[in-house]
């Protein structure tokens, strides 16, 4: 499978909204990329459902919505009647993580967990077989424009590993720090979606960005 590319919306311009989702709509992108952060888990608030409802107007293609937030279980019924395609919690907010995925699955729509960077890809080996797709987190949660981790990469390796055994379909996101010069790593280690805000949207040409992202492929050496 070719790899997808999601941009971030939380590294648009909120001021021109309806702008920047034309932009990804007549992009290369595969999915937009939802952020929502309660500033309880995550040292930071992002935005909710009006502005999540707004993005779902006017997108053309699904919505990947990843939840930054404490308690998502009493949410997840009301992002996925907003328009979520994809929801992924994280499995540091989630006590009965099996009941959540199912949650969500009951809501019609896939299922993801995401891992911050101290959390081991080997707490998922239960519920592995259970998920559409796992994100890693490639920095800690709350802010776009941070740096890459590089021990990422080794936790892509060992998911994608695990995965063989029992969900050989499950896509592996990774999110945060992501641009074209570790685009290529990435996809080697075993990446499928790759998550990106500062490195489309502060780009000179987005739209450009997005096709060079897209273009890149797992045995080339783009990587430095
Ligand atoms: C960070 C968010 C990311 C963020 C990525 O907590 O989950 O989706 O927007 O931004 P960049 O690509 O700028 O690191
Ligand atoms: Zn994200």
């Amino acid at each position: 499978m070719r790899h997808l590319i999601a941009p971030s919306v939380l590294s648009a311009d909120f001021a021109n909204l309806q702008r920047d989702v034309e932009m990804i709509n007549s992009s290369e992108a595969d999915w937009f990329h939802v952020d929502i952060m309660d500033g309880v888990f995550v040292p930071n608030i992002s935005f909710g459902f009006p502005v999540m409802e707004a993005i779902k107007k006017y997108a053309a293609k699904p919505l990947d919505v990843h939840l930054m937030i404490a308690n998502p279980d009493n949410y997840i019924e009301r992002f996925a009647a907003s328009g979520a395609d994809s929801i992924t919690v994280h499995y540091e907010a989630c006590i009965h993580l099996h009941k959540t995925i199912q949650s969500i699955h009951k809501a019609g729509v896939k299922a993801a967990v995401a891992l911050n960077p101290h959390t081991p890809v080997a707490l998922l080996t239960d519920i592995l077989a259970d998920l559409d797709m796992v994100l890693i987190m490639s920095v800690n949660p709350g802010f776009g424009g941070q740096a890459f981790i590089p021990n990422t990469l080794l936790k892509i390796r060992k998911l994608r590993d695990m995965a063989a055994l029992v969900n050989p379909g499950l896509l592996i996101e990774v999110d945060g720090g992501v641009s074209l010069q570790n685009t290529a790593e990435l996809l080697n280690a075993g990446a499928d979606v790759l998550v990106a805000g500062n490195a489309i949207f502060a780009a000179p040409s987005p739209l450009e960005m997005i096709t060079s992202m897209k273009q890149v492929s797992a045995s080339s050496s783009h990587s430095i």
